[in-house]
């Protein structure tokens, strides 16, 4: 399973790729609002920092300016995957961009039909939100398992990106259930590694080696 990390903070995503555990990065407009930055240095930034696909969102929402937006994006460096809303507008966009071998990242997805929609145009990835699903009363993960079904009976190549993650439970249902990608929040990517009998096991282990009086090297 693949962890993408799902911000544009600079200094989070080099600290987390320094742990070998951030296979891409996703953002998007609220994310680059909150990074108080400018669009085109922060995703050439990351590209740099990550050589995974690191997906950059149009903030256009009809076809032609979708098209203009998403090209510039996809020209800012070799490893930008172009995000695109799923409407009418964005799957469109998504199957001439797929046609032209430019890599998408189908977005805001709350539903089995959406997913199959972006899968038939050709989206190299789709995102389906599983935390706002959890926030409205819906099971979030319920939606991934039948996207994960649904592909896998007509063998589509679109990978389904767990994103809208909120707590380590949301990591490991997503991988109980084979999906291909979670894009993790950095707080929730550090979560993975905590548990207090690991802690309470390591205090107890040094407690004992320092009675010991001996050192290893
Ligand atoms: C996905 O690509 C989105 O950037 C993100 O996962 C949305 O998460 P949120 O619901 O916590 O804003």
């Amino acid at each position: 399973m693949k962890f993408f990390v799902d911000t544009a903070d600079i200094a989070e995503i080099r600290a987390l790729a320094a742990l070998g555990m951030v296979d891409g990065v996703t953002t998007n407009p609220s994310l680059i609002a909150k990074s108080g930055r400018k669009i085109t240095e922060v995703i050439v930034e990351i590209c740099e920092a990550v050589p995974g696909p690191v997906s950059a969102e149009v903030t256009a929402t009809e076809f032609a300016p979708m098209l203009k937006e998403a090209r510039f994006l996809r020209g800012l460096a070799k490893n930008v995957v172009v995000k695109l809303p799923l409407t009418m507008d964005g799957l469109k966009a998504c199957k001439a961009l797929s046609d032209e071998g430019v890599p998408v990242n189908v977005t805001l997805c709350f539903s089995a039909a959406q997913a199959l929609l972006a899968a038939k145009a050709g989206a190299a990835y789709i995102s389906p939100f599983v935390g706002r699903l959890d926030d409205v009363g819906q099971d979030g993960m319920a939606l991934i398992a039948e996207i994960v079904e649904i592909y896998a009976n007509y063998d589509f190549g679109t990978e389904v990106l767990v994103a809208s993650v909120r707590n380590p439970m949301h990591v490991v249902q997503a991988a109980k259930l084979g999906a291909d990608v979670a894009t993790l929040p950095p707080a929730v990517l550090r979560q993975l590694f905590q548990h207090p009998l690991t802690d309470k096991g390591l205090a107890a282990f040094l407690a004992d080696w320092a009675k010991t009086g001996q050192s290893i090297l």
